[in-house]
């Protein structure tokens, strides 16, 4: 388990700190709970209500964790012209979740990443480690229903 406390050590506490420090944060908690808001909001001096300000300006902060199946929709230039927001949009509506949002039961969460480096396969997905290629509102479709229990 990450130690808040060693991420901390690597900075001086001033505002500009912030965003690193989310960064840092993120990317070894998952991440960023409303205790570590907290404890950044104390190291800084930075008012949560600031920070989460700021945090939500940039999509790539979670507030949530991720879930169990753990979908980042590209949207490079390859996937953004073969219709990224689409297949966004089209899990976002299945789920009832919005990008950067876990499902209540913790089953899913989505959101976008940049260039996944497979721009052939466009539009193109990755669930936990597995890519999705050549993705379609159809074969989300498929795709959600091979998931779901077969005794549901
Ligand atoms: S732009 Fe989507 S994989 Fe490269």
């Amino acid at each position: 388990m990450a130690d808040l406390n060693i991420i901390l050590s690597n900075y001086e506490g001033k505002k500009s700190d912030l965003i690193p420090l989310l960064q840092e944060i993120q990317s070894e908690f998952g991440y960023i709970s409303e205790e570590l808001m907290q404890q950044v909001s104390r190291f800084t001096g930075v008012p949560e209500s600031e920070i989460y300000g700021v945090a939500t300006f940039y999509t790539q902060f979670r507030f949530t964790p991720k879930g169990k199946k753990h979908i980042s929709v590209c949207t490079g230039t390859a996937c953004h012209v073969t219709g990224a927001k689409q297949i966004i949009e089209g899990i976002e509506r299945y789920l009832n979740i919005k990008e950067g949002e876990t499902t209540k039961n913790g089953e899913y969460s989505l959101e976008s990443v940049g260039c996944l480096g497979c721009c052939s396969l466009a539009p193109a997905a990755m669930v936990n480690d597995e890519i999705k290629s050549k993705l379609s509102l159809r074969i989300i479709n498929k795709l959600f229903k091979e998931y779901e229990p077969s005794d549901s």
